[in-house]
């Protein structure tokens, strides 16, 4: 006999980014958008309802610039879902750019004064196209319409397992709060009701405040966001391989996003500081199930999920394209010139946010396939229930326990 207690429930594979495999394309001013989503198993409910509503709150915050007052971002879904339900087949998403006929046919002169802070002049060294607008098409953070669009299939996957994951807002600028308890369905309503993705007001009104004097200024602001997944079961990533810890997966997923420079697991940009017995989790025994003291560790220990909400906080630099001058160069004269101005937004930190919940919710999706395996719900779910029951001395919350 064996001395390890089988996990019936749970296939014996890696849990990577190999599962759930996704590619966007498209130009910020181009005709549109395109996703093609591959992995995620049949059964799914998945309308472009479900994805217009993290689209339209993707587009939100205060101290966007006027791209956002142009586009009504929806995502028409053009293969993989049939009568309302995912087939197990490559996902096909389209999202229109409403600002396109505004560019089709315009002259515009050539970018040629490299913006600090973006990818203008690396992408001139990499590519060597002159016009930097070339680079900068693609390098605009509007193709993170497409991974919301991604991370609301993932989303939908993930709440037929009881998974939620919400986001708010910690810092912008120097305006920071230590932000709301996201467990509290009262307070994710006043996020979502929140210009600046805040539970509370005061702190949103400095918030606003201090983009308000960014403007003045003609500067901007970045900041910083927190995105939490809650009701992960434990057992997602591994210990045992660099590419397979969950923390590792994650922060490679949030360092993505355009502009965030910094990414913490839990209380990471805080723990240097404290000894060690105020920097982990304790545990003591509840009813017959271990419950954690704290979860300073957000909810990973050896890159695996321990059962606990799973926290990222990730820093946003400041919106690189200000419409005061920068130190710069201009390519077409070979002389220092100011940098040039694009249409920008003055702060995109509670977008930002929106953008982590889908990077987290595709990640989570990946490791739960990696883990579950499956190619319809219908074969997915007993597999989690016998995992579930068979876990000892861990208890499921009412979201999953209800799903299973
Ligand atoms: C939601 C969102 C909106 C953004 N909007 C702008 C913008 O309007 N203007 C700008 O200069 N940068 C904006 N950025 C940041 C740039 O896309 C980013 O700094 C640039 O592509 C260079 O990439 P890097 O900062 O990751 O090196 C935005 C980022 C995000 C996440």
């Amino acid at each position: 006999m064996s001395r390890y207690r089988p996990r019936n429930g749970a296939r014996p594979v890696r849990s990577s980014l190999l599962i759930v495999r996704w590619l966007t394309s498209g130009e910020s001013h181009g005709p549109c958008l395109l996703a093609i989503v591959d992995g995620f198993p049949a059964g799914i409910p998945l309308t472009e309802d479900d994805l217009a509503v993290d689209l339209a709150r993707r587009q939100m915050g205060y101290g966007r610039g006027g791209r956002m007052k142009i586009e009504k971002d929806r995502a028409e879904i053009t293969s993989g879902v049939t009568q309302g339900l995912t087939t197990g087949g490559p996902i096909g998403l389209r999202v229109e750019n409403l600002d396109w006929p505004n560019w089709r046919d315009k002259v515009v002169a050539p970018f040629t004064k490299p913006r600090p802070g973006h990818a203008d002049l690396a992408g001139f060294f990499k590519y060597g196209h002159e016009d930097m607008r070339i680079v900068l098409e693609r390098a605009s953070a509007r193709e993170t319409t497409m991974r919301v669009a991604v991370g609301a299939i993932a989303r939908q996957l993930l709440s037929q397992f009881g998974m939620a994951i919400h986001s708010q807002v910690l810092r912008i600028g120097r305006v920071a709060t230590d932000g709301g308890d996201l467990s509290d369905p009262a307070i994710v309503n006043a996020v979502e009701a929140s210009t600046v993705r805040v539970a509370d007001p005061a702190v949103e009104a400095a918030m606003r405040a201090a983009i308000d004097e960014a403007r003045s200024l003609h500067d901007t602001l970045g900041g910083t966001i927190e995105v939490i997944a809650f009701g992960a079961v434990p057992g997602l990533g591994s210990h045992v391989q660099w590419d397979r810890k969950l923390d590792g997966i994650l922060a490679q997923a949030f360092m993505s996003i355009h502009a965030i420079k910094a990414v913490a697991i839990g209380d990471g940009f805080s723990v240097g500081e404290r000894y060690g017995t105020d920097a982990h989790d304790g545990m003591r025994f509840d009813d017959g199930a271990i419950v954690r003291l704290t979860n300073r560790a957000g909810g990973l220990e050896g890159g695996i999920s321990n059962g606990e909400p799973i926290v990222v906080r990730a820093v946003k630099k400041p919106i690189s394209t200000t419409a005061k001058p920068q130190p710069s160069v201009d390519l077409a004269t070979g002389e220092d010139s100011p940098s040039q101005y694009e249409r920008s937004d003055v702060c995109a930190v509670p977008a930002a946010g929106v953008v982590g919940e889908a990077m987290m919710a595709i990640v989570l999706a990946d490791a739960f396939m990696g883990k579950f395996g499956g190619d319809n719900l219908a074969e997915i779910r007993p597999r989690v229930s016998t995992y579930v029951r068979d876990l000892r001395y861990w208890r499921p919350g009412p979201a999953l326990a209800a799903g299973i």
